[in-house]
């Protein structure tokens, strides 16, 4: 993975970039899911006419058309996909053409009923809805290879063909499958981990309740269980869950690459604060583009900062590299408890939120509103209401407005801050029977994230394997569990100079979920300069106070000084008068412990402190707290600054460059009004 290095320390040998683009797509590519087969032939035919009007210049075809394409076994029917191929190439617009494999047809289930997903609790997953498939199973993962073949020799030589798209959202709805298939690769996934049944049992720890296995034939994934399955057995399936379907991605995008070596390949991961079910971070060496989706949370009134979590953690997963937003909505989507409308100027701001941040395409989910089917109240780039709406006036300012910005494509995002993430830390951090039920770890990530954002800090989101030099700040919240290398690079960064910041409920296991004995939090002890004997984590509800005011909540643990001092100590409740924040110098710079989960105003006022002893300033000072400002540095020393006024209120703010959204100079003084967004090339 590459991380391109902080801006002052830049010396310019990270900023190109290194992904393969969608085959003759120019400029940022524009566009969404486009699924013609739910449509007539004069729809399919103005489909286009909108789209150049649009100015989309990339669809994604065929995502769900494994049934349309292929009605019965062996029998193929490609006219309407080679009829929407060559209309589409036509009018110069490209496409990123699905491997059809996202749902299997009803005659596949029918005749092979074993490549059906079973739950935890032996329930199988019938067809009828999408993805029923066991990604185990051989026989599924054998007509997926079949059907990806016989779509990539069709349209290996097609004009429009840009970019592949594999099956769609991989465990979206079946992130982990119980099936005899699943225990079956599992035990395989086990040997090569472990390679004996005494090292297994070593690392399960099944002296405890009896659990011990005297061949690997004895195993089985975590099913329901009379009480809790054995934590390192649940942390072992996600982990096998996760390259499971990466060994299925990887299966595919080898036919794809032996057909059409001149084709990228990608597919629409799911990085957000909401979705644990890979980890993603072990995919991007498999990705030739980086591809993301997200929807963003309409039930809060701050979801721009959870979009833009999302949006760095994409841009981390392709290792600082730009990538594309493969689906977004314009406006509702169907299936969140209340399906908020976005307000104006809200889609542009989402979409451009994602640009700031790294993204070189925008799409959506998905071109016209279906009029049938599960999803006919989703949002759409065209809407029911047809052309007379202010969702398609929508998409065609989003399309001048990606025409515009042009230029960005390839620039990248530099930040001093940096976030560690950390999927089996978050997988392991919330299995049962813990100290306390209500830790979230993406919680906790976003807490850290939005104190970062309203500071106005750009943060780049990055694996615990990261080189860590380049940054000036790094925050690792809730890093469960680590190995002893991982917790020597923190180590490593702040006696480099960084403030490096250790979270609660870190370093507490190694990878394989066993207690690091001596006192918590194991792996960081020597590091942070303390020792906690004890947890005490608070009741709901119970609230105490820090000595700086601030109010406190969740946690709190009796923490021994062995080296470090203390920043905050308790001043009431249990634990009055012991440290609850700690700092420790160490080399050129210091390492704090925050073993305490401050209100969102103690947190902001902490992480003030802590970006100014790393001498980091926020983008652009002086901005409301919902005014998003960013920028993105090009290799030839182009900045491009974005400013997204998310408030009710007008923001100046002083600038000089171009105004690429209205193509207007400016120097001095610039308003961006109350839901507004520019984008200066700066001079
Ligand atoms: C995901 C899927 C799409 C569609 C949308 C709805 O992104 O990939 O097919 O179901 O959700 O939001």
């Amino acid at each position: 993975m590459r991380f391109p290095r902080t801006a002052p320390r830049s010396d310019g040998g990270t900023m190109t970039a290194s992904r393969p683009w969608p085959v003759g797509v120019t400029g940022l590519a524009y566009g969404g899911d486009y699924n013609p087969e739910q449509w007539p032939q004069d729809v399919r035919v103005e489909d286009v006419e909108l789209m150049r009007e649009a100015g989309v210049n990339l669809v994604s075809v065929a995502i769900f058309a494994w049934a349309t394409l292929e009605p019965r076994e062996g029998e193929y029917d490609w006219g309407w996909l080679d009829e929407t191929m060559d209309r589409l190439a036509d009018a110069g617009i490209k496409v990123a053409l699905a491997t059809a494999t996202a749902s299997p047809p009803p005659w596949l289930t029918r005749s092979h009923p074993e490549i059906l997903p079973v739950t935890e609790d032996g329930t199988v997953l019938g067809q009828g809805g999408r993805q029923s498939y066991a990604v185990s199973s051989p026989v599924f993962r054998e007509y997926a290879l079949r059907m990806t073949r016989a779509i990539a020799e069709r349209y290996a030589e097609h004009p429009a063909l840009a970019l592949w798209h594999v099956d769609n959202e991989l465990g979206c709805h079946v992130p982990h499958d119980f099936s005899d298939n699943a225990a079956e690769a599992f035990r395989a996934w086990l040997q090569r981990r472990y390679r004996s049944i005494e090292t297994l049992n070593e690392a399960w720890g099944t002296a405890f309740w009896s659990q011990r296995y005297d061949s690997f034939e004895e195993i089985l994934p975590p099913r329901a269980a009379p009480t809790y399955a054995n934590p390192t057995q649940q942390l072992d399936f996600a982990r096998f869950s996760s390259d499971e379907l990466l060994t299925h991605y990887r299966a595919l995008r080898d036919v794809l690459r032996e057909v059409t070596p001149h084709i990228p390949t990608t597919t629409n991961l799911m990085c957000s604060s909401a979705t644990k079910w890979m980890d993603y971070f072990s995919w991007s060496d498999d990705l030739d583009l980086v591809a993301n989706d997200h929807y963003l949370i309409s039930a809060d009134p701050r979801g721009h900062i959870e979009l833009a979590l999302a949006a760095d953690l994409t841009r981390g997963v392709a290792g600082g590299d730009p990538w594309v937003l493969m689906e977004h909505s314009t406006s509702a989507v169907n299936w969140q408890p209340r399906n908020r409308a976005k307000a104006p100027g809200e889609m542009l701001r989402n979409s451009l939120s994602h640009v700031a941040r790294g993204a070189d395409g925008i799409m959506f989910f998905q071109w016209r509103q279906s009029r049938a089917g599960a999803e006919k109240f989703h949002s759409a780039m065209y809407p029911h209401a047809g052309r007379d709406s202010d969702v398609w006036r929508g998409t065609v300012t989003l399309g001048r407005a990606l025409e515009a910005l042009a230029p960005v494509r390839g620039s990248r995002v530099l930040s001093r801050a940096a976030i560690v993430v950390d999927y089996p830390s978050w997988w392991a951090a919330e299995l049962d029977s813990h100290p306390t039920n209500a830790l979230s770890y993406p919680g906790e990530l976003l807490r850290w994230y939005t104190a970062l954002w309203d500071l106005g800090i750009s943060v780049d989101l990055v694996p615990v394997t990261a080189d860590l030099a380049g940054y000036d700040l790094v925050i690792a919240p809730t890093l469960y569990a680590v190995r002893d290398a991982d917790a020597a690079r923190l180590a490593a960064a702040a006696e480099g100079g960084a403030q490096v910041v250790v979270t609660f409920f870190s370093g507490i296991v190694d990878e394989n979920d066993h207690v690091r004995l001596g006192g918590y939090p194991g792996a960081f002890r020597d590091l942070l300069g303390v020792r906690t004997e004890e947890f005490h984590p608070l009741l709901e509800d119970e609230v105490h106070h820090l000595d700086d005011g601030a109010s406190a909540d969740l946690w709190s643990e009796k923490t021994h000084l062995e080296g470090a001092q203390a920043v905050r100590t308790w001043a009431d409740g249990p634990l009055h008068g012991w440290p609850a924040i700690t700092r420790r110098a160490t080399g050129e710079g210091a390492a704090w412990y925050v073993a305490a989960r401050p209100s969102a105003a103690g947190l902001e006022a902490l992480v003030g402190e802590i970006a100014a002893a790393a001498g980091i300033e926020p983008t652009v000072s002086g901005l409301h707290r919902d005014v998003e400002a960013l920028r993105r540095f090009a290799e030839d020393g182009t900045t491009y600054l974005f400013v997204l006024n998310h408030s009710d209120r007008d923001q100046v703010v002083q600038v000089s460059g171009r105004e690429l959204l209205r193509g207007t100079e400016a120097d001095g003084a610039f308003t961006v009004h109350a839901g507004a967004a520019a984008v200066f090339q700066e001079s």
